[in-house]
C-alpha cells in the first residue's frame, strides 16, 4: 500500500494523507543553519550542532509521537485546524505534503479556506522561511484567525531535558513589534539569540507556553486559540514560545500570505546589546530585511532550485527504469547531501545529543556527495583526520561545533583509520587535487603538533600493520564497521557500554573485515606514494598488502566463505564450526571488493554462501543464523533480538558491498536484483510494511529472523545512502573516477540493452552512451570518444567546460 506518489518532474514526494506509518519527514537547510520537518509540520531546528545549538524544542518518545513542531493554528469560527493537520488533528477537506530538495510544501483546506506552508532554509542564511499563504474559496467573506507556535530549547538539547531545577527559572525573552526574541542565558555567557517573526502587524502575542496552552492542555488544545485572543504573555522562566495572533479577513477569491522567519543570530561580545538589559538587535532585523517580501522569498526559493540543479546535473541517468533514475537522479545524491550535513546525529531516530559526527560514519559518507561539492569534502576530510592521534588511531567520534574528538567513547575502533585513506582517496580521484595530501593537519585535535595529510594516511596504513594478532590478521580493538561485534568488551552488567567497557587493546580478538578492507583500500596509498615519488614507501606498503591478502586466504577462509573474525579466546567467529553466527555479511563484501579468491573461484563461493545463506526477499541478513541468546565474548550484536539490527537484521548499509562485490565477479542480474531489495523506491508499494519514507533509504530492515520480517528502522542517517549510490552509480552503471580519468565498466542485468549517463567530472561534461547488443552482463567491446576509438575504458581527463560525446558498446 502506498501514501503518496514520486512527482520526478518537480524532484518531490508527495504524501496524500497525514496518517503514514510514520512520520515522514524531510530536511530544510544545507550549511550552518537546519530544520527537521516532517509531513504534519513536526520537527525542530538548530545551528551546526543538533545537541550544543537547539534552537527548537522537541521531545523524543513522546505521545503522541512527533508532537511540536512549526505549528500554524487557523481559526474559523468555532473550528481550529492546522494546515499539516497536528497537533489539532480536525479532519481535512484536502491535505498534500510535498517533499522537496530542500524544502517542504504543505497544503490543506478546510470549509472552503485553503492553506498552505512553504518551509525552506534559504542558501546562505541562518533562518528557516515559513510562508503560509490564506486563500478564500467561497463566495463569502471570511474572518479567520491565524496563530503561529514555536517552542524555544534553551540552547543545550541534552540539558534542556533534564535541568529542570535550572531551566524554569532561566528562560528570557523580549518582544519588540512583531518579532519575539529569545535571549535566555544571553546575559551571561552566550552571545547568540533566536528570534521569530512575521511580516505584518500582529494582533497579540505570547511567549509563555503556559500561558499560550493553559496548564494542563496539550498542542491540540491552546488556551489561546480557542479563545480567539492572545495573552501577550512575556516569559519569565518556565518554558518560553513564540507565538502571532494575526485576525485576518479574506474576500471571495483572495490570498493573503505571510512570510515568518525563525532565525539565529551571533553578536560579537563588545556589541551585545543595545542598552542595559536590551539585545542588539539590528543583526536580526538586518536578516530580517532580506525576507519581507513575497518576490524576496521567490528569489530565495528559485536560487535553492538552482543550486540542485546545478548539484544533480554532476551525474545524470537516462534509463528505463524509473524508479531506477529517480533514485539516482533525485533522491539518493539528495540523501548523500543531508548524511554528509548531519552525520548521525539528527532524525527521527537520532536524537541529536548522542552523537556527534562520526570517523568512520563521516569518511564513508564522503563517497556518495564527492562529487557534489568537493570543497566542504576537502574541509571535512582535513576536520576528520585532526581527530587521529599520531599511532593512526583515532576518536570515533567528533563534535562538529568544536572540532573535538569526543572522549566518552574514546577511540580504539580498528577500522576507523582505514577509513580516511578511502576517503580522501576518493576526493582525489574525484577532483585531482593532490595538494590536499600536502596539508598540515593536527594529531589528536592539538594544532601545535601536526602532520601532512599524506603522514596521517600514512600512520593509518600502519596502524593496521602495526596492530596485528596471533594469526597476523589486524586486531579488532573496541569493535570495527560492525560497532556491535564487541569481541574484548565481555560486559555482563546491564548499563555498561558495549563499545568502552573492557579493553580496546586486546591483543588476541582479530577481524577478517579489516583485513579486507586493508587490502582493498590500501592500493589507493600505495598509488598516492608512487605519484609523490615515494617508491621505497609503495613497494613496502604494496608488500603488507600482499602478505595480507594470503593471511586471509590462510586463516581468514574456511571452506565455503570467509571468516568473520577470532574472538579474545582465539575461537573463530563467522565459521563453519560456529553453531549460530557461522556466516557473516562484512567479510565476504569487502573481500571481494578487495579481488581476495576472484582468481581461484573463493570468491564465487562465498559470493553463493551469502545467496544461500542469508538472502531474504527483503535483502541479505548481517548473519546467519541469528543468536538465540546473549554471548558476552561477542558483545552487542547478540543483545539484540533475532532479526534485528546487527543480529541477523538487513543492514542497507552493507548491501551494497555485496552488489559491488558481484560487480566484481561480473554478475550484473545479481547485483541489480539485490539492488532493487532494500531500494525504497522499489519498496514504495508495501509501505505499510516498510513504514519508513519509500523516497530515503534506512538504516535497517528487520531480517527474516524478525517479529516483524520487512519493517524498516533508522531512516535517513546511514552510510547506505552513500554505498547505495556508489553501488548503483559506480559499479552497477559503471561510470567512477580513477586517478587519471573516468573508467566506465558497467556490470549490468542482462536484459538491459543501454543507457546514458551525463557526468561532470574535473569540469567537463561526459555524455556517455552505453549499449548492449548482445545481452551481456560484463565487457567492453569498444569505446569511442567525439568519434574516435581509445584503448581501454578510462576515459581521460579533458578541459574544463568541453563537452564530449563517448559511445561504449559492451560484449
Ligand atoms: C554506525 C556505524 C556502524 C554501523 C554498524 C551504525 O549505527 O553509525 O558506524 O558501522 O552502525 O554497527
Amino acid at each position: 500500500m502506498k501514501y503518496g506518489h514520486f512527482d520526478d518532474k518537480n524532484r518531490e514526494y508527495v504524501i496524500e494523507t497525514p496518517k503514514t506509518p510514520f512520520p515522514w519527514i524531510n530536511y530544510l537547510g544545507n550549511k550552518d543553519f537546519f530544520g527537521l520537518i516532517s509531513n504534519t509540520a513536526g520537527g525542530y531546528n538548530f545551528y551546526k550542532d543538533a545537541r550544543l545549538r537547539r534552537i527548537t524544542r522537541f521531545r523524543y518518545n513522546n505521545i503522541p509521537v512527533d508532537d511540536g513542531g512549526r505549528y500554524y493554528y487557523i481559526k474559523d469560527g468555532s473550528s481550529v485546524w492546522n494546515p499539516g493537520f497536528k497537533p489539532c488533528k480536525t479532519e481535512l477537506d484536502s491535505y498534500e505534503c510535498r517533499h522537496g530538495l530542500g524544502y517542504t510544501r504543505i497544503t490543506s483546506s478546510k470549509d472552503c479556506v485553503e492553506a498552505s506552508m512553504l518551509a525552506f532554509v534559504p542558501l546562505d542564511y541562518n533562518g528557516e522561511i515559513n510562508r503560509i499563504t490564506l486563500t478564500n474559496k467561497s463566495s463569502a467573506a471570511k474572518k479567520l484567525q491565524l496563530f503561529s507556535l514555536r517552542e524555544w530549547c534553551l540552547w543545550d538539547a541534552s540539558d534542556d531535558m533534564l535541568n529542570f531545577q535550572r531551566n524554569f527559572s532561566i528562560g528570557q525573552v523580549e518582544v519588540e513589534g512583531s518579532v519575539i526574541y529569545h535571549k535566555t542565558e544571553y546575559r551571561e555567557r552566550r552571545n547568540h539569540y533566536a528570534f521569530f517573526s512575521v511580516n505584518t502587524e500582529i494582533d497579540g502575542f505570547d511567549s509563555q507556553l503556559e500561558s499560550f496552552l493553559g496548564m494542563y492542555n496539550g498542542f491540540n488544545e491552546p488556551e489561546v486559540v480557542f479563545s480567539g485572543k492572545a495573552k501577550n504573555s512575556v516569559a519569565d522562566g518556565w518554558q518560553p514560545c513564540a507565538s502571532h495572533q494575526i485576525d485576518v479577513v479574506l474576500q471571495p477569491g483572495e490570498t493573503k500570505s505571510f512570510i515568518f522567519v525563525l532565525g539565529y543570530v551571533e553578536v560579537p561580545e563588545e556589541d551585545k546589546w543595545e542598552a542595559p538589559h536590551v539585545i542588539n538587535k539590528k543583526p536580526a532585523k538586518a536578516m530580517l530585511a532580506q525576507y519581507s517580501s513575497d518576490d524576496q522569498v521567490d528569489a530565495a526559493f528559485a536560487a535553492l532550485a538552482a543550486n540542485w540543479d546545478r548539484l544533480l546535473s554532476l551525474y545524470k541517468v537516462d534509463i528505463k527504469d524509473e524508479k531506477t533514475a529517480r533514485m539516482v537522479n533525485i533522491w539518493n545524491p539528495y540523501q548523500c547531501m543531508v548524511t554528509f550535513n548531519m552525520s548521525r546525529s539528527a532524525s527521527y531516530f537520532e536524537s541529536g545529543v548522542g552523537r556527534g559526527l562520526g570517523f568512520r560514519d563521516s569518511s564513508q559518507d564522503l563517497l556518495g556527495f564527492v562529487h557534489q561539492i568537493p570543497d566542504r569534502a576537502r574541509e571535512r576530510i582535513l576536520d576528520i583526520a585532526a581527530t587521529q592521534f599520531r599511532d593512526g588511531g583515532c576518536y570515533h567520534q567528533y563534535q562538529p561545533l568544536t572540532k573535538k574528538g569526543n572522549n566518552d567513547i574514546g577511540g580504539g575502533f580498528n577500522d576507523d583509520p582505514l577509513w580516511l585513506i578511502a576517503g580522501t582517496a576518493a576526493y582525489i580521484k574525484e577532483t585531482g587535487d593532490y595538494s590536499i595530501l600536502d596539508e598540515q593537519t593536527a594529531y589528536d585535535c592539538n594544532p601545535e603538533d601536526t602532520g601532512t595529510l599524506l603522514e596521517h594516511l600514512a600512520a593509518s596504513f600502519n596502524h593496521v600493520v602495526n596492530n596485528k594478532g596471533p594469526h597476523e590478521l589486524p586486531l579488532i580493538g573496541r569493535a570495527d564497521w560492525n560497532d556491535c561485534l564487541n569481541l574484548n568488551c565481555h560486559s555482563t552488567e546491564p548499563g555498561q557500554s558495549f563499545q568502552t567497557y573492557g579493553t580496546s587493546d586486546g591483543r588476541i580478538a582479530e577481524s577478517v573485515f579489516i583485513g579486507g578492507m586493508f587490502v582493498a583500500i590500501g592500493p589507493d596509498l600505495v598509488e598516492l606514494y608512487k605519484r609523490k615519488g615515494m617508491t621505497a614507501q609503495a613497494e613496502a606498503a604494496q608488500a603488507e598488502i600482499d602478505k595480507m591478502r594470503a593471511t586471509v586466504l590462510e586463516h581468514g577462509y574456511d571452506g565455503e566463505w570467509f571468516v568473520r573474525a577470532y574472538d579474545a579466546f582465539g575461537n573463530k567467529v563467522g565459521s563453519k564450526e560456529c553453531d549460530e553466527g557461522k556466516i557473516f555479511i562484512e567479510p565476504q563484501g569487502y573481500c571481494v571488493m578487495a579481488g581476495i579468491g576472484v582468481e581461484d573461484g573463493r570468491a564465487l563461493k562465498a559470493l553463493n554462501s551469502v545467496r544461500d545463506l542469508m538472502e531474504c526477499e527483503h535483502g541479505i541478513v548481517v548473519q546467519q543464523p541469528a543468536y538465540q541468546t546473549y554471548h558476552s565474548n561477542l558483545g552487542e550484536c547478540t543483545s539484540y533480538p533475532p532479526g534485528y539490527k546487527e543480529n541477523a537484521g538487513i543492514f542497507c548499509h552493507n548491501n551494497p558491498w555485496i552488489m559491488i562485490a558481484e560487480t566484481v565477479i561480473g554478475r550484473g542480474d545479481r547485483a541489480f536484483s539485490l539492488y532493487k531489495k532494500i531500494c525504497p523506491a522499489y519498496r514504495e508499494e508495501i509501505s505499510d510494511l516498510h513504514r519508513t519514507e519509500p523516497y530515503v533509504y534506512s538504516q535497517m530492515i528487520a531480517g527474516k529472523d524478525a517479529g516483524r520480517i520487512g519493517e524498516a528502522k533508522n531512516s535517513w542517517l546511514t552510510g547506505t545512502a552513500a554505498w547505495n549510490f556508489v553501488a548503483i552509480s559506480q559499479a552497477i552503471l559503471g561510470v567512477k573516477p580513477e586517478f587519471d580519468g573516468l573508467r566506465v565498466d558497467p556490470c549490468i542485468p542482462s536484459d538491459w540493452s543501454g543507457y546514458k549517463v551525463t557526468r561532470i567530472f574535473r569540469g567537463a561534461t561526459y555524455e556517455i552512451s552505453i549499449t548492449n547488443p548482445n545481452g551481456v552482463q560484463k565487457g567492453i567491446k569498444t569505446v569511442t570518444v567525439d568519434g574516435k576509438a581509445i584503448e581501454g575504458n578510462v576515459l581521460p581527463v579533458f578541459e574544463k567546460g568541453t563537452t564530449h560525446k563517448v559511445e561504449v558498446v559492451m560484449g
